[in-house]
Formats: structure tokens, C-alpha cells, sequence
């Protein structure tokens, strides 16, 4: 239903519509009538969603702290859970990923040639040279955030170390890129290209997502993208950048037995971080990482 002018604005704010997201909508409906990806309403959050989605994210990036002052060979990736869930239970929060479309734990800790979703066991043991991934997500007071970081395990080779940077300079890169009435194409396009000019390769399968309100949301975030195409970005949206680059082929397989963890399916190593960010006025704001 179109709301009148004098009408309280669909955002929640309590200003009338004319005062509020009019402008915006009319602008928004002139991309979309170009053809283009545009985001719905139920995706924009207003001042109080993001202040409430910033203190789930204050519990997620203190519990990535927290993994990094303790993380080191010898410890089980069960212990990494049993950090995560102490964490962000003392804080306030409940760990998103727990029971979350059946999840067994409350992180997912991803080892070498694991590209995302490693299960956390007591029977798998860090050692020397080991990449990880730590895959961190928080609901609280059901607000979400999400983000994850690398972490090198003792001495590690120099071409795991370069992976590991360069990935995280693919996502600072796409972070550049997220901007009002910009194109997550712009984004996908730049972590990808990054990649592959350092002969690697970006997961196709699997990529970023809206989040705030939901664990996920639209838009889905790949990285296989070309400038101006994909979602406008508008202010208001948050959304994950994730990319999984690998050092080998993309192509990937699912673990039959637990259904979740996926790997590389040439055994080579595969790396990500993760970052939230929300779209302002002017530019964008890392909400987490
Ligand atoms: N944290 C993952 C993401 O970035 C979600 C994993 S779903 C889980 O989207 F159940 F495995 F946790
Ligand atoms: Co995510």
C-alpha cells in the first residue's frame, strides 16, 4: 500500500513520510525503473535497529578478541567453542550459529584445506603451521552480527601467510566499495579481481549476506560480479562481506557425514575473513570484524 505524504514513515523513525524516506523511495523506484536490483524496506534499518545490531556486535568482536589472545597449537577447536559460547553467554548474548538450522556449536572454526563451517571437536588439534578460520556470530536481544578472522598457528609457510593477507585485502577492498547508490557488483567485482591477479581463486557457492533483524537476510553477497550490477546500496543496509579464497581450484564438496563442513575439493588451502558493515549517508561503517 503507498503511504501519504503525511503518514507516519514505514521506517519506524515516527516522522511523517514526506519528512522522511519520500525522497529516498522516489529515488530508489528511478533505479529500479533502469532495471536494476533494488533493496526492499524490510532490509533498511533505522537509528535505534543499528544501535541495537552495534551491541550485538560490541559482544561478537570482544569474543574475537578473546580467541585471539588464547588461540594457539595444541588446543582442540573444542576449546575455541567452549570460549565462544563462555563469552558471549557472560556478555549478554547467545551464540547465533548454536541450534541454528541444526548447528551442533556455537562457532564454526574452519582449518586449512576447510573452507568455511568446520565443526569444532575435541579430537581435532591445532599444530604448527595450521591457518584458521573463526567464524563468529551473535544474536542479542535478536539483533545479529557476524564476523570472522584468520589466525596463524605457530609458524606457518610463507604461502599460507600470503594467502591469509591477501584475502584480507580483498575484503578491505570491497569494504572501499560500499557506498550509497553504489552496485554490490562494485564490491564483488574488486574481491574477486584481487584474488585472481594473485593467481588465486574466489568460492562461488557460497557468499556474504544481509544481516541485523536475521542471522541472514537478502541480499546475497557473491563475489563472481561486474561494476553496476547486483543491489543498489542504500543507507540503512547492513550486510556481510565474506569472501573464501582459495589457493587452488574453487571448486568445493560438502562433508557427507555432518552435512556441513566444506572443503576444498583439491585439498588445497582456502582462506576468509569476514566483515559487517552498515551503508551510511556518505560512505559505510564497519560494524564488525
Ligand atoms: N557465520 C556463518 C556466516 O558467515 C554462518 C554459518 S551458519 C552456521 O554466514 F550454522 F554454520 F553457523
Ligand atoms: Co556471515
Amino acid at each position: 500500500m503507498k503511504l501519504s505524504r503525511n503518514d507516519a514513515c514505514w521506517c519506524g523513525s515516527g516522522l511523517k513520510y514526506k519528512k522522511c524516506h519520500e525522497m529516498f523511495d522516489e529515488k530508489i523506484e528511478a533505479i529500479r525503473r533502469q532495471r536494476h536490483v533494488v533493496p526492499s524496506h524490510d532490509i533498511i534499518k533505522n537509528k535505534r535497529q543499528i544501535e541495537l545490531i552495534k551491541d550485538s556486535a560490541k559482544i561478537n568482536i570482544e569474543v574475537l578478541d578473546y580467541v585471539a589472545e588464547n588461540i594457539k597449537a595444541g588446543m582442540a577447536t573444542e576449546e575455541i567453542d567452549h570460549m565462544v559460547y563462555e563469552k558471549t553467554i557472560a556478555m549478554g548474548g547467545i551464540p547465533a550459529p548454536l541450534h541454528f538450522e541444526g548447528y551442533p556449536k556455537s562457532v564454526c572454526t574452519s582449518v586449512n584445506e576447510q573452507v568455511c563451517h568446520g565443526i569444532p571437536s575435541r579430537n581435532d588439534i591445532l599444530k604448527d603451521g595450521d591457518i584458521i578460520n573463526v567464524d563468529v556470530s551473535t544474536n542479542k536481544n535478536g539483533y545479529f552480527s557476524d564476523s570472522s578472522r584468520m589466525f596463524l598457528i605457530g609458524e606457518v609457510s610463507e604461502e599460507k601467510k600470503k594467502l591469509v593477507q591477501i584475502t584480507k585485502e580483498c575484503v578491505e577492498l570491497g569494504l572501499k566499495e560500499v557506498k550509497p547508490w553504489g552496485f554490490l557488483g562494485d564490491v564483488g567485482s574488486v574481491v574477486h579481481d584481487h584474488a585472481f591477479e594473485n593467481g588465486y581463486t574466489v568460492v562461488r557457492e557460497i557468499g556474504g549476506h544481509g544481516i541485523g533483524l536475521a542471522f541472514h537476510e537478502e541480499p546475497w553477497v557473491g563475489y563472481n560480479t561486474k561494476p553496476g550490477t547486483k543491489m543498489l546500496m542504500v543507507p540503512g543496509m547492513i550486510f556481510t562481506i565474506e569472501p573464501m579464497v582459495n589457493m587452488g581450484k574453487a571448486d568445493i564438496y560438502v562433508d557427507e557425514d555432518n552435512g556441513w563442513t566444506v572443503y576444498t575439493a583439491d585439498g588445497k588451502p582456502s582462506a576468509q575473513w569476514e566483515i559487517q558493515v552498515l551503508v551510511t549517508e556518505n560512505g559505510a561503517e564497519v560494524i564488525s570484524y
